[in-house]
């Protein structure tokens, strides 16, 4: 027996067929992580910060998409580098406004998973926008009981001159730069970190600040092929169109990392998750 198809019928089949080849690739994709590793050329720092390297792991959105499995492979991928510094850019819960605690307790396999990570110069946290959008105050609660520093438009000051200082989500924070840095070492280069690469908005005048480490943009998470054009990417047009290392000004970098985990759909095209290990080198 044929059947016969419409001519509408048969765009349907083809539009249905891509989507569920499209969507199993992704998904296929959305598992694929890989380690980002950069070296930034700092002038003018010290020699004895010559080498140092942070690594990098942002976007969990534990309790949507993101396994156990996910998050302890990203979690190995960082620990079997051993960097000086561990930077952890937020979103480590998934939320969608609902502003309660329901969506962290799903996710909190990731704080579990995280209490493995030690670093010899620290381990550094901030909050991301997801994080707010669940019950904020739960997730600050359960990232205090780890072995980590939480930065709510903080720094702190370590070794040869170095500084961390982290800020609270742009969107949702308040996020608040000055803060984070008044009492800071004069002298100390800085590495801020913010979930939002858009905090540089507020620190246009600040060359102290070398570097800027962020997550948040999830590098698109689906781009189409050939155009590299992600659909949509929540931040500022300059950080739509690339993940990784950008000059900011001539005095400063930032670096955007794809993170772990995915939002709204299980997929990743052309966008692989990452985790990131940055070397800073003297010139
Ligand atoms: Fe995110």
């Amino acid at each position: 027996m044929t059947i016969k198809l419409s001519r509408r019928a048969w765009i349907r089949t083809i539009i249905y067929s891509s989507l569920a080849i499209g969507g199993g690739v992704g998904y296929v994709c959305s598992k694929r992580l890989e380690v980002v590793r950069l070296d930034v050329p700092l002038r003018g720092v010290s020699k004895k910060l010559d080498g140092l390297t942070i690594g990098v792991m942002s976007d969990f959105h534990a309790g949507a998409f993101t396994t156990r499995g996910d998050i302890t492979r990203a979690v190995r991928a960082i620990e079997s580098e051993k960097p000086d510094l561990i930077a952890l850019l937020g979103d480590y819960v998934d939320g969608a406004y609902s502003h309660s605690s329901r969506n962290v307790k799903k996710g909190a396999f990731i704080f579990d998973a995280l209490k493995k990570l030690t670093a010899p110069l620290g381990v550094y946290a901030v909050m991301g926008n997801h994080d707010h959008w669940t019950d904020a105050g739960l997730v600050r609660k359960e990232l205090t009981k780890l072995p980590l520093s939480l930065l709510d438009n903080q720094g702190v000051d370590l070794d040869h001159g170095l500084a961390v200082a982290g800020v609270d989500d742009f969107w949702e924070g308040p996020a608040n730069t000055l803060k984070a840095t008044r009492n800071l070492n004069p002298e100390s280069v800085i590495v801020m970190l913010s979930h939002n690469p858009d905090v540089n908005l507020q620190m246009v005048e600040d060359d102290r600040v070398k570097l800027v480490i962020s997550g948040h943009t999830h590098g698109g998470q689906i781009r189409i092929p050939v155009i590299n054009q992600a659909p949509w990417i929540p931040c500022s047009w300059k950080y739509r169109g690339s993940s990784g290392l950008m000059r900011e000004t001539e005095h400063r970098w930032t670096f955007i990392t794809k993170g772990v985990g995915t939002f709204f759909v299980p997929v990743r095209l052309a966008c692989p998750p990452d985790v990131g290990i940055i070397r800073l080198r003297s010139i």
